[in-house]
């Protein structure tokens, strides 16, 4: 065997450069964009080539709605922040301060020395659901969890918070009269006295694109996509926006305040605009999407704040990475995402302009790193790159029997797995590439990944 692999390795090396893993570990500087990374779509790439796009874009925030060991690891020894997330599945649970702390035991801490972690979200959008268990659980899970953590001495690294949907105010116009539903008032309160206590943000998720979507004729679309416009004045305050996000933040810092907190920092932890629709989804478009973030990135880097909160920068995590395409509802849902599956662009947001990586290439010249794991000796392996997604792995015989087959590299598997058998007559026939299939010959194509400097 150990003879085998170092004729491999030759044969690898000659066709590409070689990284290891923890070679490829770079560190990056980055930029204040987050970006919310969803996983609902059965055709995503692999995290650890996730982690080489993210990381070529200098993107130094991510956020999940899970604590999913694969992308951790993935970003182990990067400076990328990770928010994570407790599903609203788990909030009955983490009422419960074992399993609470067997979550933080089993999904957070042996990660945290290498992966930064940062915040974790008890459930997401809680409000939007008539769920009246789901909404007296909430609290009670997030002062566990954080309870788990200050017995763990995590506390300081780790904060935490929850996502809401922007459903939660009554009034948001003008901003200095944001005001919460008054019948979430018996939660919402001491959920703020939680977060001044421990010192944690209240999250948001901001969707200007709604209320366009609702009221075409009364929302100007240049006030929604941050273009040049007149912009709206508040009466009570003289404030003038010139764009509906800021409305929004400031309104929910309105309402914070009308229940009596100054000191609690509002953060958007989903905004964004899909590039397709329904029919009925006016202004779901290319083209706005591109604008709507594409302004939204410059105003980030400009690090601006709100009208009413000018020397806060507004804290981002952009919705999303990918298109998913496995969400349910309208076909917008399908079409939040930044990037396409196979890590083309949906749209130019000038990207490139200041985060240069975007022109990198998934193709040939910069694959990267591949680790191989052949469990029979007498064979060798070649393999070429034939577009961004796929490989070509010919096997080599002892007897010079040779076979070419493309394999699609799989999106949700970390590992490829392939099954060959030798037929009759010399010919070799791949199996269905499945891990738990009684298999002659497994090859098993461990990572396949990118290096971006
Ligand atoms: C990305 O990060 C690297 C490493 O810190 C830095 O040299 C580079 O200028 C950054 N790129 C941008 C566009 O900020
Ligand atoms: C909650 O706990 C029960 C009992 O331990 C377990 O069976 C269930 O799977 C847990 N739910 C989630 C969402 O983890
Ligand atoms: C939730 O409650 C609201 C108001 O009480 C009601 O209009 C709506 O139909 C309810 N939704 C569901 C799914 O029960
Ligand atoms: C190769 O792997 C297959 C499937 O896991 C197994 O059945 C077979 O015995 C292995 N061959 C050797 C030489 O280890
Ligand atoms: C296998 O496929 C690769 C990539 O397309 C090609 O370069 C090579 O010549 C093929 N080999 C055989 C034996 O067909």
């Amino acid at each position: 065997m150990a003879c085998c692999c170092s004729f491999l390795l030759l044969l690898i090396r000659s066709s590409f450069i070689f990284f290891t893993l923890s070679e490829s570990a770079v560190q990056i500087q980055g930029l204040g964009i987050g970006i919310n990374y969803g996983q609902i779509a059965n055709n995503l790439p692999s995290p650890s080539r996730v982690s080489g796009l993210l990381r070529s874009l200098n993107v130094s925030r991510v956020k999940l709605y899970d604590a999913d060991p694969k992308v951790l690891l993935a970003f182990s020894n990067t400076n990328v922040e990770f928010i994570i997330g407790l599903g609203n599945e788990y909030l009955e649970n983490m009422t419960d301060p074992i399993k609470a702390q067997n979550w933080v035991q089993q999904r957070v801490q042996p990660y945290i020395s290498q992966t930064k972690i940062t915040c974790i979200t008890v459930g997401n959008e809680v409000f939007v659901s008539n769920d009246t268990r789901l909404h007296s659980n909430l609290l009670p899970a997030m002062q566990t969890v954080y309870r788990t953590l200050v017995n763990l001495g995590l506390d300081k690294q780790v904060t935490v918070t929850t996502a809401h949907s922007l459903n939660i105010l009554s009034n948001s116009f003008p901003p200095s009269a944001g005001s919460f539903r008054p019948d979430l008032a018996e939660y919402l309160q001491p959920l703020l006295n939680f977060h001044a206590q421990a010192n944690s943000p209240f999250l948001i998720n901001a969707y200007p694109f709604f209320a366009y979507k609702d009221n075409p004729s009364q929302v100007p679309l240049e006030y929604a996509l941050f273009q040049p416009n007149q912009g709206l004045m508040d009466p009570i305050t003289n404030l003038n926006y010139d764009n509906m996000l800021y409305a929004q933040l400031d309104a929910v810092y309105s309402a914070i305040k009308a229940m009596g907190h100054t000191n609690i920092e509002v953060r958007v932890s989903e905004t964004g605009w899909p590039s397709k629709g329904d029919e009925n989804e006016v202004g779901a478009s290319p083209q706005n999407a591109e604008l709507y973030n594409g302004n939204l990135l410059n105003r980030i880097e400009a690090k601006q704040g709100t009208p009413a909160n000018p020397s806060v920068p507004i804290d981002i995590h952009v919705f999303a990475l990918f298109n998913e395409n496995l969400k349910p509802g309208p076909a917008s849902e399908r079409n939040y995402g930044l990037y396409y599956p196979d890590g083309t662009p949906v749209y130019n947001i000038g990207l490139q302009g200041h985060l240069p990586g975007v022109e990198f290439s998934f193709a040939s010249k910069n694959i990267h790193y591949l680790s191989i794991r052949l469990n029979r000796s007498g064979i060798f392996l070649e393999v070429f790159v034939i577009d961004k997604i796929r490989l070509a792995v010919g096997v080599f015989y002892t007897d010079s029997n040779l076979i070419n087959l493309s394999v699609e590299l799989r999106p949700s598997n970390e590992n490829i797995f392939i099954c060959y058998d030798r037929g009759i007559h010399g010919s070799v026939k791949p199996f269905e590439t499945e891990p738990n299939r009684n298999c002659p010959l497994k090859i098993v194509i461990e990572t396949v990944g990118y290096k971006t400097s």
